[in-house]
């Protein structure tokens, strides 16, 4: 089966069909700029941009980067445009998409059903944490391989900050952290996390999941196993899609 897969970043709204057999995209996929400000009016018609791209006329999954209930209404908005909290996000897309069913996921969220179906997660029972490192920090959180929605991890307090606002890859190029000065920060974290979950492992995503040799080899001091996503770029757009399929009813 497949299942449109639609992934709301900061700088890209990108989107493809997804063959959610495979866990993959299913053809190539396409990517317009995120406007600025992303307000609602305007990411919508990013995304009218893709799925027009494809003539997609089917189910459409897709991530947020807040607090998304239901499948359908934003509560949070911490590095986008405010006026997303309290949008009906499904009235939204659905009502710019000539009334396609829509579902609407938290992005981290998104990236961790896909890792865990189809990249480091698989087939790992307990608690496992997944932490999205990029503008913000974004979290998943599973119980033998059943998610618990919109966790916010990111936000949890930190030596009297927003954590995500020290140990975000942002955080790292805002204060010109070398790789080594930010994962004394990321271990902070992760330690303050293991504190609360004592999660058998933890998956780093976002871009920096990439660059893991840079800076897992200085993190020390966490009992649970860490390793980065294996998904990377198209998590978010095939986790949205499956998300779309397991709330569909
Ligand atoms: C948001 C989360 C999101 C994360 C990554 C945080 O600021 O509150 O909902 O998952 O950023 O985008």
């Amino acid at each position: 089966m497949e299942i449109f897969g639609v992934d709301i970043g900061g700088s890209g709204i990108k989107g493809a069909p997804v063959d959610l057999d495979r866990g993959d995209l299913a053809q190539e996929r396409c990517k317009v700029l995120t406007p600025h400000p992303a307000t609602p009016d305007g990411v919508a018609d990013g995304v009218k941009q893709v799925i027009d791209h494809f003539g997609w006329t089917g189910p459409v999954g897709l991530t947020f980067p807040g607090v998304v209930t239901g499948g359908a209404m934003v509560r949070t908005a911490a590095n986008v445009d405010k006026s997303w909290i309290d949008t009906d996000a499904r009235a939204l897309f659905g009502g710019r998409l000539g009334g396609l069913p829509v579902t609407v996921v938290n992005d981290a969220d998104a990236a961790g059903v896909a890792e865990m179906q189809f990249g480091a997660g698989r087939g790992r029972p307990g608690t496992v944490v997944l932490l999205t490192f990029g503008t913000g920090i974004g979290s998943a959180v599973f119980v033998d391989g059943v998610l618990v929605p919109n966790t916010e991890l990111g936000h949890l307090e930190l030596g009297g900050h927003d954590a995500e606002k020290k140990a975000s890859s942002k955080a790292k190029e805002d204060h010109a952290l070398s790789w080594e000065q930010w994962a004394r920060r990321v271990q902070k974290y992760l330690a303050h996390v293991e504190m609360l979950f004592s999660p058998e492992l933890f998956i780093i995503g976002g871009g920096v999941s990439r660059k893991a040799d840079k800076f897992l080899p200085h993190i020390k001091g966490v009992k649970a196993e860490i390793v980065p996503a294996q998904l990377q770029n198209n998590a978010g757009i095939v986790g949205a899609a499956m998300r779309a399929a397991q709330q569909r009813p």
